[in-house]
């Protein structure tokens, strides 16, 4: 058996597609949703993801503001400047890009970010909304996986999905997601972690298998169950002199040449979850700029 390709940049294309029209309904309103980054220090992927998420906001017809920083700023200064992206009326959203180098603290930044501009949904007021179900915004990460499951026909509704990893940003928000009532909820979900003995009686169980423990290439053949659909979360940079100009590809957790043997579907890294999360970064930050004519 071959497995299906769910093709996330197709699906993420979709949904930029449908957040671009909706942006020109805003602008004849008078109203450009706005999107902030701040860059903190010269990690490469950062600085790379912060890139694609500018040019992403620019071909929905957003306005975006980069504010970077050397890595020595201080906790004070970096402070500053997300008081000043609070108070920036242009910005609807803005988001600080993790994570931070060493020395910064990590929950004093996400607790500064105003709630109502949490496009990340990090925020503890918005991430204890989430089982609610009332948050300002969708984990984008978590709630791009939903949307990839829902829009290619696997909805998560009746079927157990097993994640392994527990992540503050990925495992644990999507477990919350996936169990809730409605729209893409409504499965029984089973979280797993580097904790868990004999994990492959766990994963053997999934209908839908999402693998979020960033290690390369950890899911093998053997641990999935015939016919069942594999997302992979994990995107890690192998390091690869023959990649010209780079140095290094990117892989998955999942090992796509044997688990695509026994799946029915499954995501490719890069061009699987990835786009989603920007697609719905886009998503948030328009509903931020439409709250403020409603
Ligand atoms: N670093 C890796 N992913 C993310 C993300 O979704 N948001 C932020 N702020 N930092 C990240």
């Amino acid at each position: 058996m071959s497995a299906k390709i769910i093709d996330g940049k197709e699906i993420a294309a979709q949904i930029r597609q449908e957040v671009a029209t909706a942006a020109e309904d805003l602008k004849l309103k008078g109203i450009i949703p706005g999107l902030g980054f701040i860059l903190v220090g010269d990690d490469p992927a950062s600085r790379t993801y912060v890139k694609s998420k500018g040019k992403a906001c620019e071909q929905a017809g957003f306005y975006s503001i980069t504010k970077e920083l050397p890595a020595h700023t201080s906790q004070s200064e970096l402070m500053t400047w997300i008081e000043r992206f609070n108070r920036d009326s242009a910005i609807h959203g803005f988001l600080v890009q993790l994570p931070l180098p060493p020395g910064l603290n990590e929950t004093q930044v996400i607790e500064a970010v105003n709630p109502a501009k949490d496009v990340d949904c990090f925020h503890p007021y918005n991430v204890g909304r989430l089982p609610l179900g009332t948050e300002a915004f969708a984990p984008c990460t978590p709630a791009g996986i939903v949307e990839l499951l829902v829009r290619s026909g696997y909805e998560p509704a009746g079927r157990h999905v097993v994640i392994v990893g527990r992540s503050s940003i990925v495992g644990r928000p999507l477990s919350i997601l996936l169990s809730r009532k409605g729209h893409g909820g409504d499965a029984t979900v089973t979280v797993c972690h580097s904790r868990t003995p004999n994990l492959s009686q766990f994963t053997r169980q999934a209908d839908i298998l999402v693998a979020a423990m960033g290690k390369t290439e950890f899911i093998r053949g053997d641990m999935v169950k015939p016919g069942s659909i594999v997302i992979d979360v994990g995107i890690n940079r192998v390091d690869d002199p023959g990649v010209e100009g780079k140095g290094y590809h990117l892989t998955g957790d999942v090992h796509f040449p044997s688990v695509s043997e026994v799946a029915v579907a499954i995501t490719p890294v890069p061009g699987g979850v990835g786009p989603m999360t920007i697609a719905m970064l886009l998503k948030n930050t328009l509903q931020a700029a439409q709250r403020q004519i409603t």
